[in-house]
């Protein structure tokens, strides 16, 4: 082999990470303001600022939405240096927007970053109904069967009683059904305001205390939430969900089959994708953006899914210095 050859592969994240760590810096200076444009806003601006330097030729897949409406990480926007490699991009530079605003924990800056083609566009479809679980879940649950039927094979892949499962859930009225089936079944839920992507990786986390994520949520925060998981060998099954009949027409107008399956592999293709994250308020995942002696301090989670490893990153950034930089 040549010495070409035996070089260690780049690990985009690493750099991804200093686009989610600028992101949650700027969104925490909104946090308790009440104005979650205004955190999101700033954390876009952040977010695009140290985006524009990562050596890749990305295209934002799913991003802050159509051009006309979004001025910057806007779907289909040209990013990264311009350099090898091409990729598709999935952010979300603020998933809590209304915690951040109300100053509540668990609001994350996100990123996900796959080879060209390898994510899936949702098209004008905005929620999905998902299925999480961690790795010991893998390949034991179907989000078509029965929540019952799952939460069993969880528990049973668990070596556990199904009173000892915990599901995470939004708190949304259209989830009194799942919550009930949960409750039904015995096993134990924690329902989250807001944030379904750190539900979703709680899922796989050593001792988050929770098991397997049900319910609908954000197609993009599905698609990114997949790509985590991937690196963590959990999964995530996931079905887009139409709220109406303009939803149904539309998704037929755009060949997007509402009975379909996806899988992290539809989700995500391919077993070469990135992700990171950065606490903006503290969760039970990250911790959120901290302030002390004239430095800031972040919480980061950074991983790959071809060498499966996940990293947590806490890093000192001092303001001062940084205003000085550049791009960082
Ligand atoms: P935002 O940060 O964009 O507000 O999203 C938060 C979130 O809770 C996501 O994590 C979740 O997928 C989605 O909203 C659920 O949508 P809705 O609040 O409409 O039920």
């Amino acid at each position: 082999m040549s010495d070409e050859q035996l070089k260690p592969e780049r690990n985009l994240a690493l750099e991804l990470v200093r686009t989610t760590e600028a992101a949650a810096m700027a969104a925490a200076r909104w946090m308790g303001r009440g104005d979650k444009n205004g955190a999101d806003q700033a954390a876009v601006d952040a977010m695009r600022h140290v985006l524009g330097g990562v050596e890749m030729d990305g295209l934002v897949v799913i991003g802050e939405g159509e051009k006309d409406e979004a001025p910057m990480l806007y779907n289909g926007e040209v990013i990264g240096n311009g350099r090898p490699p091409l990729t598709d991009i999935a952010v979300d530079p603020v998933d809590g927007t209304t915690l951040t605003s109300k100053g509540q924990g668990g609001a994350i800056a996100v990123i996900a970053v796959a080879e060209r083609g390898a994510m899936f566009n949702p098209g004008s479809l905005v929620y999905m109904e998902k299925l999480a679980v961690g790795p010991s879940g893998n390949g034991v649950v179907d989000i078509r069967l029965p929540v019952e039927k799952n939460i069993r094979a969880l528990a049973k892949a668990k070596r556990c009683n199904v009173g000892d499962i915990t599901a995470v859930v939004l708190d949304r009225p259209r989830h009194e059904g799942i919550i009930d089936e949960i409750r039904d079944a015995g096993a134990r839920i924690n329902l989250i305001s807001d944030g379904d992507v750190a539900g979703a990786i709680a899922c796989a986390w050593p001792d988050s205390g929770v098991d397997i994520l049900f319910g609908i949520g954000g197609t993009p925060e599905g698609v990114i939430a997949a790509a985590a998981l991937k690196a963590m060998g959990g999964d995530l099954q996931g079905r887009l969900y139409a709220r109406n009949e303009d939803e149904v027409a539309a998704a037929a107008a755009e060949g997007l089959d509402l009975e379909q399956v996806l899988g992290l592999d539809d989700l995500v293709r391919g077993d070469d994708c990135f992700f990171a994250a950065t606490g903006i308020t503290t969760g039970d995942l990250l911790k959120g953006v901290g302030y002390a002696n004239n430095t800031v301090t972040t919480q980061s989670l950074v991983m790959r899914s071809r060498s499966g490893t996940v990293r947590m990153v806490d890093a000192i950034h001092q303001p001062e210095k940084l205003r000085s930089l550049p791009t960082d």
